[in-house]
């Protein structure tokens, strides 16, 4: 009777130490940490409840004369101990006060772009998400069309972006450098470039940098070709795309803003160079399948041109994101 109660403690251990635990999308995000303490108390249950079991066993395993090495006692004790330690230790920095996120940033997806608004500020930034580096950030994400799902691998970042749902998460990059996201759904034919940078620079830069964006206007256009290019972009664009302070306000593509600082294009399928500029206008859907941009191939190579040029003369000096390290 007495070895059945201590099996049925043992098999209740090992059953409470196997609780499933939900899955969680991002292992730095706050639902996860709240997650974490849950999974921690069940396990402290189970620890107790098995060594229980284990010192049961030993007292009457004695008391019948066998001997039981307290080795096997001492090791799992120590394990579990530091396991225990090491998991306390993230607890704490999860929930500290450098856990608190310093700002949000809206993250929409599309097939197949990301969208990043930064709410307090005017500034909205496609494809090419600015963060400074060390700082907590919150990410809320939703999408205007299928289930997308965001991950970065460096940071362990992955969260899902459905439509009508706004799923949060934290995130904190700890070292600068340009760091390659990509849709993990099957998002549609474009799922495979359906991707994106997170820009990670030093705080310094990144306040300088945001404070500069949000004032941006585009440089008044000094030569024959930027102004073709402007009435080209008004005629041809500006029905989908946005240029901020100028009169293109689409929604339907990415915001063109400050597209001569993207190192990237086509949602970072490509550099962003004026050859790939110009063969993106003239023929996106033969570089990314069911792209929701049409070709342009009725444009003349002046006319590309000069579209390129005025879209690379939208730029902020002194911000080159394509040094920055690929980790
Ligand atoms: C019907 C809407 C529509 C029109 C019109 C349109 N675009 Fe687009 N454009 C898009 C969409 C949607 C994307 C995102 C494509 C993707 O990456 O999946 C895009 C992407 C782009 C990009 C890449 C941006 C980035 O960050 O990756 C550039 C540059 C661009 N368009 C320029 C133009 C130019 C120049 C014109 C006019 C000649 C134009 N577009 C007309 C919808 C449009």
């Amino acid at each position: 009777m007495k070895h059945l109660a201590f099996f049925a403690i043992l098999l209740a251990g090992t059953v409470l130490a196997h609780q499933p635990t939900t899955f969680s999308d991002d292992p730095t995000g706050t639902e996860s940490g709240r997650l974490l303490l849950w999974v921690s108390v069940f396990a402290a249950l189970s620890v107790v409840i098995v060594l229980g079991a284990l010192f049961y066993g030993r007292r009457r395993a004695r008391a019948r004369g066998d001997s039981m090495d307290a080795v096997w006692i001492a090791v799992p004790v120590i394990l579990v101990a530091v396991v225990g330690i090491l998991g306390a230790q993230s607890l704490v920095q999860m929930f500290s006060a450098a856990g608190k996120p310093a700002f949000g940033v809206q993250v929409t997806a599309h097939r197949y772009w990301w969208d990043f608004d930064y709410g307090d500020v005017p500034v909205r930034l496609s494809n090419e998400l600015v963060l400074p580096a060390g700082v907590t950030v919150e990410l809320r994400f939703t999408s205007t069309d299928a289930f997308h799902a965001l991950s970065v691998p460096e940071v362990g970042l992955k969260a899902s972006a459905i439509p009508g749902q706004n799923t949060r998460t934290q995130v904190r990059f700890k070292k600068v450098g340009s760091y390659l996201g990509f849709c993990t759904e099957q998002c549609g034919l474009g799922a495979k470039q359906h991707r994106m940078r997170v820009l990670v620079v030093e705080p310094e830069a990144f306040e300088r940098f945001l404070a500069a964006a949000a004032t941006f206007k585009p440089p008044p256009p000094k030569t024959e070709e930027l102004r073709s290019g402007i009435e080209l972009f008004s005629r041809h664009c500006a029905s989908c795309h946005t240029v901020r302070g100028s009169s293109a306000g689409g929604k339907a593509g990415p915001d063109l803003t400050l597209f001569g600082n993207r190192t990237t294009l086509g949602a970072a399928s490509l550099p962003n160079t004026p050859a790939n500029l110009r063969t993106w206008i003239r023929a996106a859907p033969d570089l990314k399948p069911d792209v929701r941009m049409p070709a342009f191939s009725e444009l003349s190579d002046a006319d590309l041109n000069a579209l390129a040029a005025y879209l690379e003369s939208l730029r902020l000096d002194d911000f080159d994101f394509a040094n920055l390290p690929q980790p």
